[in-house]
């Protein structure tokens, strides 16, 4: 398993588990960094991890059963976690082609007797974006999450746009603003997890 899959904080047996899923594999990714700063905003309320998925294969149902390896070992961290925390830009305004196949491969069932994994999973999404604020991209991803029966934290998504001078850095403006929406969003999706 890769560093990032195992990169989790401190753990304990009564905190909830939160996976985040990135939608941009970009190494200086401003949805990478967001998920960063979400991760603080949980802080000790929670385990976080965010998810490696770079290796898993394009889908298709030629290839499913026997599930390649890097489709069992995203299958189990998710299967492992509480709730998903989705990160992800918007492309040509839809969702991310690598994200949405990755969706694709949890939404199938692992075998005969078996669900998917990803289906009931308690959930949020943030995104980073041009001037739409990754708006289009959201707007694609809930009918799929929704179909998929996500169990959604009541609060709004995160959503930044970034500028001229974060695009050409790659760095995000870690605003206080930003802090308190990651905050209000963190305690949205732990109390939809006190609830599940
Ligand atoms: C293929 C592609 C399509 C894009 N389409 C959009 C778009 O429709 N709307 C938008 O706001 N930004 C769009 N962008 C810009 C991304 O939002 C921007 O590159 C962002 O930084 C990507 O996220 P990341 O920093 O996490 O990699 C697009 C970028 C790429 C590479």
């Amino acid at each position: 398993m890769s560093e990032k899959a195992t990169k989790a904080t401190e753990s304990t047996e009564t905190k909830p588990s939160i996976l985040f899923i990135v939608g941009s594999l970009r190494k200086q990714s401003l949805n990478g960094q967001l998920a960063q700063v979400a991760r603080t905003a949980l802080g000790e309320r929670a385990t976080t991890s965010e998810l490696a998925w770079a290796d898993v294969p394009v889908f298709s149902q030629d290839i499913e059963f026997p599930a390649p390896e890097a489709v069992r070992r995203v299958r189990k961290a998710v299967a492992d976690a509480d709730a998903l925390w989705i990160v992800s830009p918007e492309y040509n305004h839809g969702v991310p082609g690598g994200l949405k196949n990755l969706i694709d491969w949890l939404s199938r069932p692992v075998g005969p007797d078996e669900g998917a994994v990803i289906e009931g999973k308690v959930a949020t999404v943030s995104s980073v974006a041009g001037s739409s604020c990754g708006r289009y991209a959201q707007a694609a991803l809930l009918p799929t999450l929704d179909f998929l029966k996500l169990e959604l934290a009541a609060s709004p998504f995160t959503s930044v746009a970034f500028d001229r001078e974060q695009f050409t850095t790659s760095t995000l403006a870690i605003t206080e603003g930003l802090k308190a929406d990651l905050a209000h969003q963190a305690a949205a999706l732990l109390a939809k997890l006190d609830r599940a």
